[in-house]
């Protein structure tokens, strides 16, 4: 751990200030006993099993868990359908003409789709899947905007049992390549184009691009959301429009009864190599796992507009836009464009366009809301919020007070809510209307769910220690393995500590038990809330014919929680100039997508290195953030980081 976060951990852990719900929220929350934590200790596969029973399954499951460490099972033998459960039992219900889906997209367009047309919807596209070949298992990609279609098409696999595998619309066409090549898909769902602060992003362009080396592609379906503008050619045979596909299909289609362990989805993120690693997530369980918390951390109630601001590329967006609140029925709202456009106080006039009840977004996010000032929310009412969210990053005590004053005017819980794209399902966090929160602390593990801070032996710290996070006891909504690659399931997660769930996070856990997250001990990066490795910038970096070595570390940013320095060293000849660094980083952006692009490019003549070759990404991230050096025993030569240092004031 860094010097700088060894203090501002120090006051973190001094942090006093306690804010527990008031009593009007506790008492009219839905998870207000506290033996809700007990109980689910005790038994956790009744606890489980009591949530699991507010969903519809075809057939009942003969056992909760059948754990042959790591490999886990859950609700075994049960048959559900996903879509069945996050629609058509609604449209079936006084949830019919209820709003499934409230979507603001860029400036002039809105659209909102009730349970009632959400089915139909769903059940054209899965039909118009079907008539393409798609079949039950059968991996389909999607890389697509924030439109509604983007939801319709998740469901519309997920009803016929086929995976889907969402590429975010910001990576590259090359990074959706190797994303739809890993996953060998049949399909993909695509857009024309994408708005984005008023301009249009080329999706349908980046997919032909892709598609040059994609074996298993054979269609492609594409949603007209741009029109002329976005130019989209159409390669006939191979292409089709959305509205021309699912316009000629029945909106009548039966759920594939699915087992319990079916894949529902693979999502990418990014691990200590450079290559993506394909998180599979499964039917039952996972979605046991998305409604319970859905419904107890964000006390969901039926009349609830509820908005979390996430993009569906990512996991947040899978479990806390569409599965979880569509499982528990609610009003979901779902926003097209950024925060700053057309103006900066968007957010603030969606809450109150809708009457937003719940809202969930990035501490990145919130830091980015107080540089732009306070007078952009106080502009607005926000009388309808109740309860705030963040997720993704930890929060500073600064930002969390902030959000508290300025949009949550000290009248609504916040819960900071820690997981991963392989746990599924938040698993730290504050329960509304029980835990009293402290600004800076994800508080203490959910019901059910078992974390432990452990030293490097495995041996549990003691209070104030820091050390790594794990996870002692399975939890439904976890990952099962990694699409095609179990042993690096096995090896990346359940290796380092046997039989345990190895986070890959550091933590604390104060006297009154609650976890402090102090980010990554890997060589993950995490950029405005972004999970990014520095092997992948790496890779990018080295993949340009003027360079030799690259080191790639997250440094301190003070919005984005970690910006990206690459320090690269150029090959014989070659001139260090200010225009290869912007050829640089437009070459990273082109490999992986602009959520990558460093912020900041040094050339230099070495790298330090152990006498054993490897580079020292501790020393380069002491340079970065201007720190003192740290221990240089090891080094090859010393005087490279000396020099490195000297070099890098004077740039910086
Ligand atoms: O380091 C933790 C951080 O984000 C990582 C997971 O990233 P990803 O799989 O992209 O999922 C992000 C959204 C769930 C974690 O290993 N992280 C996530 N939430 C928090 C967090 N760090 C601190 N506090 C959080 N609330």
């Amino acid at each position: 751990m860094s010097a700088s976060s060894e203090k501002s951990l120090s006051a973190l852990l001094d942090e006093r200030r306690t804010f527990p719900p008031s009593e009007d929220f506790r008492r009219r929350a839905g998870a207000n006993d506290p033996g809700i934590y007990d109980r689910a200790l005790q038994d956790p596969e009744a606890f489980w099993s009591s949530e699991a029973k507010k969903l519809d399954w075809f057939t009942p499951w003969q056992k909760v868990l059948e754990w042959n460490v790591p490999w886990a099972k859950w609700f075994v033998g049960g048959k559900l359908n996903i879509t069945y459960n996050c629609v058509d039992r609604h449209a079936r219900s006084a949830r019919r003409n209820k709003a499934a889906i409230i979507w603001e997209g860029e400036p002039g367009d809105s659209r909102v789709l009730t349970y009632g047309m959400l089915e139909r919807e769903v059940n054209r596209l899965a039909n118009a899947l079907r008539s393409l070949g798609v079949a039950k298992g059968d991996r389909v990609a999607i890389y697509m905007g924030m439109v509604p279609e983007l939801v319709i098409a998740m469901l519309g696999c997920a009803k016929i049992g086929a995976p889907h595998s969402i590429v975010f619309g910001g990576f590259s066409a090359e990074a959706l390549r190797e994303r739809i090549n890993d996953a060998k898909a049949k399909v993909v769902v695509t857009c024309d184009g994408a708005w984005r602060r008023g301009s249009v992003v080329p999706l349908k362009a980046s997919v032909d691009e892709a598609l040059r080396g994609t074996p298993t592609i054979q269609n492609v379906i594409v949603v007209r959301r741009i029109g002329d503008a976005a130019k989209a050619a159409m390669q006939a045979g191979r292409d089709a429009w959305w509205h021309d596909v699912t316009g000629a299909a029945s909106d009548k289609c039966a759920a594939e009864p699915m087992d319990a362990e079916d894949m529902l989805f693979v999502l990418y993120t990014s691990g200590t190599t450079g290559k993506p690693k394909g998180i599979v997530h499964t039917s039952g369980g996972y979605l046991v796992g998305v409604s319970t918390t859905h419904r107890y951390v964000f006390d969901i109630k039926e009349e609830d507009v509820y908005w979390c601001t996430a993009d569906i590329g990512w996991v947040t967006g899978h479990s806390y836009i569409v599965y979880g609140p569509l499982a528990n029925g609610a009003t979901s709202v779902m926003y097209e464009g950024t925060p700053d456009y057309p103006d900066r106080d968007r957010f603030w006039s969606v809450i109150d366009k809708y009457g937003v009840n719940i809202f969930y977004t990035a501490p990145t996010a919130i830091r980015t809301f107080m540089r732009w000032g306070t007078e952009l929310p106080a502009r607005h009412s926000l009388s309808s919020l109740r309860l705030l969210g963040t997720v993704g990053e930890p929060i500073n005590p600064e930002a969390w007070i902030w959000y508290n004053d300025y949009i949550g005017h000290r009248r609504c819980p916040i819960v900071d809510t820690w997981w991963q794209t392989e746990t599924g399902m938040i698993l730290i966090s504050p329960l509304p209307g029980l835990t009293a929160t402290k600004p800076g602390s994800a508080t203490r593990p959910l019901p059910g769910i078992v974390a432990e801070v452990v030293d490097a032996k495995g041996d549990a710290v003691g209070p104030g220690a820091g050390g790594y996070l794990v996870l002692k006891r399975p939890w439904p909504a976890m990952m099962r393995t990694i699409y095609g690659d179990p042993d690096r399931y096995v090896q990346q997660y359940w290796s380092r500590y046997p039989g345990i769930y190895f986070t890959g996070d550091g933590c604390k856990v104060d006297k009154d038990g609650y976890f402090w997250l102090l980010g990554r001990v890997d060589d993950v990066m995490n950029v405005a809330g972004h999970r990014i490795s520095t092997y992948e910038v790496e890779s990018a970096l080295v993949d340009h014919s003027s360079v030799a070595e690259a080191a790639v570390i997250g440094r301190t940013h003070e919005v984005k929680g970690q910006g990206i320095s690459a320090f690269v060293t150029l090959k014989e000849g070659v001139a260090a100039d200010d225009g290869l660094k912007n050829e640089l980083k437009q070459h990273v952006v082109g490999k992986i997508g602009a959520i990558a692009r460093p912020d900041d490019i040094f050339f230099v003549s070495e790298l330090p290195k152990t006498r054993s070759a490897k580079i020292m990404r501790r020393l380069l991230r002491d340079i970065a953030e201007g720190r003192i050096l740290g221990d240089t025993t090891t080094l090859a030569d010393p005087a490279v980081v000396a020099r490195l240092k000297t070099q890098y004031q004077e740039e910086g």
